[in-house]
């Protein structure tokens, strides 16, 4: 083959690979290794302490998955813009507490985290799931976004105050970012043709005042007989063309996958406009007497219509909303309550063995519901939600002989009183999967 145009070829081919490289790193830089390193905190908590800082690249996936749903840096969302929280804070170890034990930090008299409490009036949710070097990072990121704003991403829907809005994005912005990445491959690749065609413009006119000195092919390659097969055959172009997909497609999966079922901060709008706060805030109705399942079964359930009409048949009939009710009852169809949490089939979980064997509160997993105007997702209800509970909860033995000799050997047999949930079995795969 001609000794020119495999020379061209190769250029051709570096600075695509070059401009590709570029593209790619760019991309990986502003999400994709942000999200690989999330996806495995293990071992970016094994690196980054040393130097106590934490790593806002890393920080930002947590942000996304944990804290987007309410927050955002350079506004208002559920809770406050987080630009600068970080001088807000008389150092990064409270600011870090707080953001794991939020409640406890305001209940517990610190003034500042009281004042944000009385604007916001909703406790923000535990983070004692994050590692405490997730935090770390969390916080780096929010130093850097506060310094320098990359691509602030706003909430869609923020300033509605729905935390709705936070979970749905969370599918979509992946989808979102895939575009300008596309865009960006496609826009280097014109870019790299067109500067080609210029350039072998160039040297034709070159090499065109010496004719008569060009070989047969090279005439045939300035006159633009370039024999483009070659191009499309040779295995540098067609490695390139795989990486492409590679990407996009690793991408996108990784993506998908990530982001799948996560639906914490889920509150969706309900057919009737029936208030946690007043019910079993203000009025301090029991749990139990509409959620009459949790000490029976599996499921807490949501109560009947019939219920509200223990007190509605007197109290308030004249609200349009209490209406809805009777008009349910009338045509005997169930009022349709959105549903909120939802394991997939594939899990299972039991009300009656958590909160009345082993004695949890409601609120350990669904938060302060009785602050709730409208219920929303408290906890992310994934896996490892699940297994770090059990891992640190000790069981609730006393009183249940069929636990005290599980206790007793437990004592003989590692020292130790106290038995953990996994110590029962509460990690095998199949105490919560069919
Ligand atoms: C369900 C909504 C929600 C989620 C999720 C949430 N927050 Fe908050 N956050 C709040 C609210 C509300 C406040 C105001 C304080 C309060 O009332 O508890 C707050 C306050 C804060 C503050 C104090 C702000 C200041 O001005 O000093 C920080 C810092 C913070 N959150 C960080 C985080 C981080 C980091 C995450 C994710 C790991 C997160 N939050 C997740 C709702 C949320
Ligand atoms: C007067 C009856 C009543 C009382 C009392 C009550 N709830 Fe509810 N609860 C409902 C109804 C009705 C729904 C469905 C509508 C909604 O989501 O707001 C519901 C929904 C819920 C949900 C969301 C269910 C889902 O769809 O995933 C949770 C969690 C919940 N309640 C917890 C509690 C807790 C915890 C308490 C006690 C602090 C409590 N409820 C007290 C009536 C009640
Ligand atoms: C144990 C008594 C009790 C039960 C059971 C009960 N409620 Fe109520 N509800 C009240 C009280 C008390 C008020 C406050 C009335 C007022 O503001 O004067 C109220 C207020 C309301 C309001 C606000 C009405 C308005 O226009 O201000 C709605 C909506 C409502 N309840 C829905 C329900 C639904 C739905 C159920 C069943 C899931 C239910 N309630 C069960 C006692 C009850
Ligand atoms: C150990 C954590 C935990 C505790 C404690 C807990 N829940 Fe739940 N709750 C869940 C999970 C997980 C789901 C989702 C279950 C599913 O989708 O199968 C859920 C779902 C619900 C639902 C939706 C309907 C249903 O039964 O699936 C209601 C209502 C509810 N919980 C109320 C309560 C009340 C009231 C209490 C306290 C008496 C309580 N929960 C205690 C974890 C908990
Ligand atoms: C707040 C802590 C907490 C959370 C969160 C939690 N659990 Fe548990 N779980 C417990 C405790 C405590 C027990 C032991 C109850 C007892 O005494 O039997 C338990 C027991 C169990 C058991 C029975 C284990 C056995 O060996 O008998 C299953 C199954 C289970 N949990 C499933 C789940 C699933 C699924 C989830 C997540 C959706 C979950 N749990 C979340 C605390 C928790
Ligand atoms: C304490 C309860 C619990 C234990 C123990 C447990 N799982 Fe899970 N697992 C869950 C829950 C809850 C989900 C659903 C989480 C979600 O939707 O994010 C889940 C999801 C999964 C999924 C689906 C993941 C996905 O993204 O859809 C797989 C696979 C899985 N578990 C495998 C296992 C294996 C293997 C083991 C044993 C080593 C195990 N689980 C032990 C609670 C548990």
């Amino acid at each position: 083959m001609n000794q020119r145009l495999t020379s061209q070829f190769v250029r051709f081919s570096f600075s695509l690979l070059f401009s590709l490289g570029l593209a790619a790193s760019g991309f990986g830089q502003a999400d994709t290794s942000s999200k690989a390193v999330s996806a495995a905190p293990a071992g970016a908590t094994a690196a980054a302490p040393a130097a106590g800082s934490g790593d806002p690249a890393a920080g930002e996936g947590i942000f996304k998955a944990n804290c987007k749903s309410c927050h955002a840096i350079g506004e208002q969302v559920v809770g406050p813009a987080l630009k600068d929280a970080h001088k807000r804070w008389p150092s990064k170890a409270a600011m870090a507490n707080f953001i794991k034990y939020p409640q406890k930090t305001i209940d517990g008299g610190n003034a500042y985290a009281k004042g944000l409490y009385d604007k916001y009036k909703q406790y923000m949710p535990n983070h004692d799931f994050l590692q405490p070097a997730d935090i770390d990072n969390v916080i780096a990121y929010i130093v850097r976004e506060s310094e320098n704003p990359t691509a602030a991403a706003p909430v869609a829907g923020a300033g509605t105050a729905s935390a709705e809005a936070g979970s749905s994005t969370s599918g979509e912005d992946s989808s979102g970012l895939l575009a300008p990445v596309i865009g960006i491959l496609l826009l280097t690749l014109v870019v790299v043709i067109i500067l080609l065609v210029v350039v072998i413009n160039l040297v034709s006119r070159i090499l065109g005042t010496k004719r008569e000195e060009l070989s047969e092919d090279d005439l045939d390659q300035m006159e633009g007989k370039i024999d483009w097969s070659v191009m499309f055959n040779h295995p540098l172009f067609k490695g390139v063309v795989a990486f492409v997909f590679v990407v996009i497609i690793g991408k996108t999966v990784f993506d998908q996958v990530y982001a799948v079922g996560i639906q914490q901060g889920y509150a969706p709008d309900q057919p009737i406009a029936f208030s946690h706060k007043l019910h079993a805030g203000m009025y301090e109705i029991d749990c139990n007497y509409c959620h009459t399942g949790v000490n029976k079964g599996k499921s807490a359930t949501i109560p009947a219509a019939n219920t509200c009409l223990n007190c509605h048949n007197v109290i308030k009939t004249e609200s349009p909303e209490i209406k809805k009710i009777w008009r349910a009852v009338e045509k005997n169809q169930p009022i349709k309550w959105v549903r909120i949490h939802n394991l997939p089939d594939l899990a299972y979980f039991n009300h009656a063995q958590h909160v009345k064997v082993g004695g949890i509160e409601c609120q350990k997993c669904h938060g302060p519901v009785q602050e709730m105007e409208v219920v929303q997702q408290f906890s992310p209800l994934t896996m490892g939600w699940c297994i770090n509970c059990h891992r640190e909860t000790v069981v609730k033995s006393g009183g249940n002989a069929y636990y005290d000799k599980m206790v007793e050997i437990h004592q003989t047999k590692y020292g130790t009183g106290k038995m953990k949930v996994e110590d029962i079995g509460g990690l095998e795969c199949s105490k919560c999967h069919y």
